[in-house]
């Protein structure tokens, strides 16, 4: 489907839609015989898609796979920053290596790389990131913000408010944002965000941002946090392509009214997601101190604030936090 005549043959299709278009026609924009026509429609039946033939009327196309195909991610996405340089693979080492390795490239801001299955899928602290192939969502994309090095995690807080809301709009689910880039539903962890970032000097030069959500199938076997897949909780399949959509959507949105109205608006939008907000937590540091109190929210940075029995507030740039008490 990545050959150019069966991705215009699918737009003309898509132009329709869902009407007849005959394959006249199809073959005289497509500048192909008829039967070429012909082959190419079984070859996008081949990859999913359902397309009804009549004669004397022609092509029409029924249903689209829920596959993650560059075309297919691009129809329907108002995000015009995302939508330009958009890799799709149906297995590769880490969506993060490979946009990582694109952005060392010069590849532009909004590249976006997605893949079907990962063979070395990374979560954060050293962890790997399972994930059933063809039933999730593994992806990763590129920002290029000239903002100071403290403030890259802001982004991460952006791009965890990104999916909590794209899951809230697809799913209906309460999702909420466990600090720093963890997105629960009920207590559940159905997505996890790994950014990783090159600097030069002490400017960002570029980030990527690899987000990995259980879409239709939860990891199996011992997990810190219990696991849930969006599908698992609202008891039907759950589209893939809509939501990442709708996250590529989002991020897009906040990330240029952060670049317009500064960090803080990152914020703004990320606190009501929040589920940092006067939870009673436990903080495990990298130094394996542990550190019990109240979640008060985050600062201007980013950081973690909890307040600790003694009143004292201490501020964390990085751990593990644990919810004591499970959100709504
Ligand atoms: C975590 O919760 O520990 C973060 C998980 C991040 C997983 C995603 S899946 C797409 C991208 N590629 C990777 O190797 N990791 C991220």
């Amino acid at each position: 489907v990545t050959v150019p005549v069966a991705g215009r043959l699918l737009e003309l299709l898509r132009e329709r839609s869902g009407a007849y278009c005959s394959g006249e026609e199809l073959s005289g924009a497509l500048g192909v015989s008829r039967t070429a026509v012909w082959k190419h429609v079984h070859q996008l039946e081949a990859a999913g898609y359902q397309i009804a033939a009549a004669p004397h009327l022609g092509y029409r196309l029924l249903s689209s796979p829920d596959a993650l195909l560059p075309a297919e991610i691009r129809a329907g996405l108002a995000s015009k920053l995302f939508a330009r340089n958009l890799l799709c693979f149906r297995e590769t080492t880490s969506t993060n290596d490979r946009a990582l390795d694109l952005a060392a490239r010069g590849a532009p801001e909004g590249t976006v790389v997605a893949a079907e299955s990962q063979t070395q899928g990374r979560g954060r602290a050293k962890r790997t990131w399972l994930s059933k192939p063809y039933a999730n969502l593994l992806f990763s994309f590129v920002l290029r913000p000239a903002w100071p090095l403290e403030q890259a995690p802001l982004l991460t807080l952006l791009a965890a408010a990104a999916v909590a809301r794209a899951v809230r709009a697809q799913t209906g689910l309460p999702a909420v944002i466990k600090w720093p880039n963890d997105v629960l539903v009920r207590g559940a962890k159905v997505a996890g965000i790994l950014s990783e970032m090159r600097a030069q000097a002490d400017l960002i030069d570029h980030l990527v941002c690899g987000i990995g959500i259980n879409v239709n199938a939860a990891p199996a076997g011992p997990v810190r946090t219990r696991a849930a897949s969006l599908s698992g909780l609202t008891g039907r399949p759950v589209a893939r392509l809509p939501l990442l959509r709708r996250v590529l959507d989002e991020v897009d949105t906040l990330y240029a009214a952060a670049r317009k109205r500064g960090p803080a608006y990152v914020l703004e939008q990320w606190e009501p997601l929040s589920a940092m907000n006067g939870a009673a937590v436990a903080v495990d540091t990298a130094n394996g101190e542990r550190v019990e109190g109240t979640a008060m929210g985050v600062d201007e940075t980013g950081a973690l604030l909890v307040r600790l029995e003694s009143g004292l507030t201490r501020r964390f740039f990085s751990g593990e936090v644990t919810l004591s008490v499970a959100e709504p």
